[in-house]
């Protein structure tokens, strides 16, 4: 089969079956989606044989990037000598017991009590039954209103979705479900900072409003509050400076849990091992996913401090909350290889500072772009706002019809980017090399480039 004929063959095939996620099914039905057939290090590669750079990391995931033989040397051992056994019915294996250890030693002090299960959104779902079933056993069953933020991203379960801040994956699932309450402004000082407002008197406001929430509740009624360390795909927003200092304060002042949401922050993205840490805030239950495994296996886990665990733990009652695949031992021991090199590399530590810094510096200089209002960023994680008048902020649309224009010219120009808006995102695994990351700006520069002059006369 010629390579167009094989194209054509797996578009057809997909066409027929396949729904595919937060997808819109008439056009990709009408354009034919793109097909990856391998990947190798940072590229992946499709059937018309393009290579492309995957500034993305897949969907966040990949820090170790593709083909890591390591990774599937471990997968594959692990199916031979133990392909699956439950955790339930007092079990355990070798390969979850390790792998909760090995965690609980890089979560911050206090955090140390995980469950597993297989995707981000399953980590959420358990957190917040858990956060609920906590204040239950404490004897404050109505404490059990949940703060989240618009614009967050926790996941597309009905909690998840209940939890984001996404009104286009709430309204057509009649969600989200009672008790879930999104407070704005959202932390991003480019986009709802005032003028003239400092970037701390808008930390301020962002918490304010949080406060005023909980006010507005009654603190008797609020279980926790959830966010992202830096928020991602609702825009890729690092938070202004000081911000969790305070919503950390505020937490507290009400008994209100911190939850952190380390779904992409999580596995030394943002240059710690977790967002918290670069954030400096402590919070009372972390959720964690895609960098675990580098995505090699499907693996997450809710992590509760001691306080939330205590009761839980000395309770009379059954847990009864859990998955099939909890702890799958093949996920387990890929994610437990896939911390130990994180680790071996130094990709926390010295290789992943020198890779954050010329990530970082090239990622600033876009800001000299013409098409470039602002660049924003931390560890490898990078987001460039796309502007018509740099002044004023004004975009040349309201409906990220440029961010597509942009898109589409860096697939075109061999590097992913993903677009939110008129927001370019980047988040390329963290084992890319310096001359792979000048590689990248030098093609993500050429995407702006054609998208500019696309634009121009707009
Ligand atoms: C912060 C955050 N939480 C939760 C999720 C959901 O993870 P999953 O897609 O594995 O269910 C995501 C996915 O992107 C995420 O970014």
């Amino acid at each position: 089969m010629t390579t167009s004929n094989y194209t054509r063959h797996i578009r057809e095939l997909d066409n027929a079956n396949h729904l595919h996620p937060f997808t819109t099914h008439h056009e990709l039905r009408e354009k034919g989606p793109r097909v990856i057939t391998h990947a190798e290090g940072v590229y992946i590669y499709d059937s018309e044989e393009n290579k492309i750079l995957d500034g993305m990391a897949g969907l966040w995931c990949v820090q170790l990037g593709y083909g890591v033989e390591e990774l599937a040397q471990t997968a594959y051992e692990t199916l031979k000598k133990l392909s699956y056994y439950n955790l339930f019915f007092q079990t355990t294996t070798p390969y979850a017991a390790e792998l909760a250890a090995l965690i609980a030693s890089k979560t911050p002090d206090g955090l140390n009590q995980m469950l597993f299960s297989s995707s981000g959104s399953e980590a959420n779902d358990s957190a917040l039954k858990l956060i609920w079933y906590y204040w239950n056993l404490m004897s404050k069953p109505e404490k059990k209103a949940i703060i989240s933020r618009q614009r967050a991203y926790h996941g597309s379960t009905v909690a998840g979705a209940s939890l984001s801040g996404l009104p286009f994956m709430q309204g057509i699932f009649d969600l989200p479900l009672p008790r879930f309450h999104h407070i704005g402004p959202t932390p991003c000082f480019y986009q709802y900072g005032e003028p003239g407002e400092s970037e701390q008197d808008f930390a301020r406001r962002c918490a304010k409003a949080l406060e005023e929430k909980i006010l507005e509740l009654g603190p008797e009624n609020v279980a926790a509050f959830v966010g992202e360390p830096v928020m991602g795909a609702g825009g890729l927003m690092t938070p202004p400076d000081g911000y969790w200092r305070e919503i950390e304060r505020i937490c507290r002042k009400y008994d209100v849990l911190l939850w952190s949401d380390e779904v992409i922050c999580g596995f030394g993205r943002t240059g710690s091992w977790f967002g918290c840490q670069t954030y400096d805030f402590t919070p009372d239950i972390m959720t964690m996913a895609k960098g675990m495994s580098s995505g090699y296996q499907p693996i997450s886990a809710v992590v509760l401090n001691d306080r939330v665990s205590r009761p839980i733990i000395e309770s009379d009652t059954e847990m009864a909350h859990g998955y099939t695949y909890s702890g799958h031992p093949v996920s387990c021991a890929v994610a437990i290889k896939n911390i130990e090199m994180i680790e071996e590399k130094r990709l926390v530590g010295e290789r992943g500072r020198a890779a954050a810094d010329r990530f970082q510096a090239h990622l600033k200089a876009l800001q000299e772009h013409p098409i470039v209002g602002e660049t924003r960023g931390v560890g490898l994680l990078g987001a460039i706002e796309l502007v018509k008048n740099k002044e004023t902020r004004e975009r040349y649309s309201s409906a990220g019809e440029t961010g597509v224009i942009c898109r589409t010219h860096c697939f075109n120009s061999g590097v992913v980017m993903r677009a939110v808006g008129e927001t370019m995102f980047l988040c390329p695994p963290l084992i890319i090399s310096d001359s792979e990351i000048d590689e990248l700006f030098m093609r993500v520069t050429r995407a702006l480039d054609l998208t500019f002059k696309d634009v121009r006369g707009a």
